[in-house]
């Protein structure tokens, strides 16, 4: 059965439980809230910034839950247009519209005896509002251009990245399935608020990264480590893991981690993309610029730093790659291997 965008996967497997709580008391708290809500019925609502592990909660919460024992289905309320939503969100009966020849379960249906995980909830139209309401409400819902009203015994689990509060305040979600979904609250904190975590995480996504790669790069000095802990990280876990991850696949030094945190603009294209007054020729360039970056890094790696084969291969003159380096920041030399940090508690 064909059924993108939901996913079934459960994404928090990987990941072990002292990483994915971390050791701040923020995370300690919802760890122990998670712990209790996880069995129970109750639907759930996860807030944090992108980035910040709602999907990976989610599936924690659904791995805890007498409901594991069927799917965890998660629907990308954004990713399809609402009109398609509603008929693969709850499936539709032969003749429903024009190309439906043959009736279809939706997403409740495939998640039945499991977990629903709808993800960036705000975005859901307001007419399919009323039918998730219907369902947190008796469990009943209807498929498209059907009349008999089904059941589905489903743990909802919904996730946003804005306060839904604030959705509710202008007029963009209905206040009713406000206080269904809301039972219970799990707010995540953004890593900015739980800076002490970031030398667990930092040791565990370069371990993990090591090995898919088959790298051997074990640790940072403490200056660097510092710097990842002092870093203000919009983009959150996600962003700290691309870091490292870019850091371990080119093999860099940690002056290129340096430049990576500098290019701080690089790791935020929402934010760029929201902010208004900046003009589209600027963020082009910028995009332009990173993208060029990167490639230039890469040839660099691949042959071993060598300036002259890397002119060559990138065909531009040796002289435009050493602007193109100075420009961009990038050192001009590959430094020597730094050694292997004592990954303790510095930060905040
Ligand atoms: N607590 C954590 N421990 C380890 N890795 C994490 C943690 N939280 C997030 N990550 C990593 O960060 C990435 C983003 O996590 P996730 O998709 O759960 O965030 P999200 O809050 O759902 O983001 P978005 O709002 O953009 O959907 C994932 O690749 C995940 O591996
Ligand atoms: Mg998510």
């Amino acid at each position: 059965m064909k059924i993108s965008p939901a996913e079934t996967v459960c994404a928090h497997d990987a990941v072990p439980e002292a990483i994915l709580f971390g050791a701040t008391p923020a995370m300690q708290n919802l760890r122990s809230r998670v712990n209790r809500v996880a069995a129970t019925d109750v639907p759930i609502l996860i807030e944090g910034e992108s980035g910040t592990g709602k999907d990976l909660i989610a599936s924690f919460v659904h791995a805890r839950s007498p409901w594991n024992l069927s799917r965890f289905v998660k629907v990308s309320c954004p990713a399809i247009p609402s009109a398609l939503l509603e008929s693969e969100m709850f499936g539709y009966e032969r003749g429903a519209f024009t190309g439906a020849k043959e009736a279809k379960p939706g997403w409740v249906e495939l998640a039945d005896g499991g977990t629903l995980f709808l993800d960036e909830l705000s975005e859901l139209a307001l007419p399919l509002q009323a039918k998730l309401l219907q369902l947190l409400q008796d469990g009943q819902f209807s498929r498209v251009g059907g009349q008999a009203q089904q059941k589905a015994n489903v743990r909802i689990i919904c996730a946003s990245p804005q306060r839904l509060e604030e959705q509710v305040r202008i007029g963009r979600f209905r206040e009713d399935l406000f206080y269904r979904v809301n039972v219970v609250t799990l707010r995540l904190p953004p890593l900015r608020e739980r800076r002490q975590d970031i030398p667990a995480l930092t040791m565990y996504f370069l371990d993990r990264y090591n090995t898919k790669y088959g790298r051997g790069l074990s640790g940072l000095r403490p200056v660097f480590l510092r710097r990842l802990c002092l870093h203000d990280w919009p983009g959150n876990i996600r962003e700290l893991e691309n870091v490292l991850k870019t850091y371990v696949v080119l093999d860099a030094d940690e002056a290129v981690l340096d430049e990576m945190l500098d290019g701080h603009k690089a790791y935020e294209p929402e934010r760029t993309a929201n902010t208004s007054g900046v003009s589209l020729k600027s963020m082009t360039r910028e995009a332009a610029r990173e993208v060029e970056r990167k490639v230039i890094l890469d040839v660099l790696q691949s042959n071993n730093w060598n300036r002259k084969k890397a002119a060559r291969q990138l065909n531009i003159s040796y002289r435009s790659l050493f602007y193109k380096l100075r420009d961009a920041g990038i050192p001009s030399k590959r430094a020597l291997p730094l050694t292997i940090p004592p990954v303790s508690s510095e930060g905040d």
